[in-house]
């Protein structure tokens, strides 16, 4: 049997334009809602698809993204980070999201779903957030909308975080405290959409991650595909060639799936999305779903997760609250079945080595979150898995003020 040829490269592997109609990708995806959203989510799939085809909305927010959150980011070399890697001829450029408005690559969705929900006619936002960085993102473009805004977090993530509360707060937003679960983002994530249930009318639910019911996975992978489509037109003009690796850390897989998709078609480009390991991952203790987890239904979308051998959800530990969630994205699960994104996974302790290598030979803290792919990288240099002469794509999601006071307690000497 002879695949077919398009443009010179086979289609066997292409990956193809995704969701379907119906919201899937490949088996993924869908939209597994209660009943009283369904009507809620077909009227976003609609605003969403009549602005999508608006050029008036892509230019409010290309505008917004250039004067407010300060598009396009930087993309440059790290030779202080090449040093430590040890790699002869390798070159490593990261990609800064961290100098987005903000700290993070969030604020990205949190403009477009916003300018979303003002075209809906709604006036109270209501948002989920782990690690806080989407909740300060959504604040603060509450803020400068004139929108009410409500965030969901978990008291966990309340407390190791604090510095992003009293931010969120600061902007105006009301943080409210969620006791439930695990007391981390999922709990969250499932008050968010409780309180979403009863105020569709008013209301609009600003997603962070690519999971959830349809259209969400979608419409934050768009709001995010500017990270890539940067990073491919600056590497190209600083190198004249593509990377061979491409590496971001995976919580529910946004900023990963805004890089990647720049270079999804072109398969000589290694996809790959770094996870929480947590405390080992033969500990069960860690949120590396991609890496251990397996097909299931969670928080309206079908993909993969980490369960039991019941089905029962996991739950999960990461030293970085933004990673410390049992699911990944649909989109997600279809990459990797197709194997064009691989998934590894690294411990707390890996992450933090990361986390201060980074500091101290670049000048850039990075967010725990972040810290794993940068020690990823520092543990594929060590086990002889990086090539002499590579070129790699450092995605940097988002900077480390706010994991001071982690740092402070786990790394005395720090
Ligand atoms: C700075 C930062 N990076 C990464 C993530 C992980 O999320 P995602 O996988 O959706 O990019 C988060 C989540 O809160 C974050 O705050």
């Amino acid at each position: 049997m002879s695949a077919r040829v398009d443009g010179g490269r086979s289609t066997r592997n292409r990956i193809e334009e995704l969701p379907d109609a119906a919201g899937r990708f490949g088996v993924y995806g869908g939209r597994y809602a209660p009943e009283a959203l369904m009507a809620a989510l077909t009227e976003l799939e609609e605003a969403y698809r009549l602005a999508r085809a608006d050029v008036t909305f892509a230019t409010e927010l290309e505008t917004l993204l250039r004067e407010r959150a300060g598009r396009p980011t930087r993309l440059h070399r790290v030779p202080g980070f090449e040093r430590v890697l040890g790699v002869p001829g390798a070159r490593v450029y990261v990609k800064r999201e961290d100098m987005a408005y903000t700290g993070s690559y969030k604020i990205n969705n949190a403009l477009g779903q916003a300018l979303l929900a003002a075209r809906m006619s709604r006036t109270r936002v209501i948002a989920e957030t782990g690690a806080g960085q989407h909740g300060v993102a959504v604040a603060s473009v509450c803020a400068m909308l004139g929108l009410r805004c409500v965030v969901y977090m978990g008291a966990h993530d309340m407390a190791r975080q604090a510095s992003n509360v009293a931010r969120m707060r600061m902007l105006g937003a009301e943080v409210r405290r969620v006791d439930t679960g695990g007391r981390k983002v999922k709990a969250a994530v499932s008050e968010a959409v409780r309180d979403w249930v009863s105020t569709t009318d008013t209301s609009y639910l600003l997603f962070g991650t690519v999971t959830g019911p349809a259209p969400y996975p979608a419409i934050v992978r768009d709001f995010q595909t500017v990270i890539g489509r940067e990073s491919r037109r600056q590497l190209l003009a600083a190198t004249g060639r593509l990377p061979d690796r491409v590496v971001a850390c995976v919580g529910g897989g946004s900023n990963a799936l805004g890089l990647f998709h720049a270079f999804l078609d072109t398969p000589e480009v290694a996809l790959i999305g770094v996870e929480a390991a947590g405390r080992g991952i033969e500990t069960g203790q860690h949120a590396a779903t991609g890496t251990a987890g397996a097909p299931g239904e969670l928080d309206g979308s079908f993909s993969y997760l980490l369960q039991d051998a019941d089905g029962q959800v996991q739950r999960t530990h990461s030293i970085a609250a933004g990673l410390d969630y049992p699911a990944i994205g649909p989109e997600h699960g279809y990459l990797k079945d197709r194997g064009r994104v691989r998934y590894h996974a690294v411990t707390d302790a890996a992450a933090l080595r990361g986390f201060r290598a980074f500091s101290r030979c670049e000048g850039i803290v990075p967010a725990l979150e972040s810290a794993h792919a940068v020690g990823y990288l520092m543990e594929s240099a060590e086990r002889g898995e990086l090539a002499p002469d590579s070129l790699i794509l450092l995605g940097l999601s988002g900077r480390g003020d706010k994991d001071l006071g982690i740092a402070a307690v786990t790394l005395p000497e720090a």
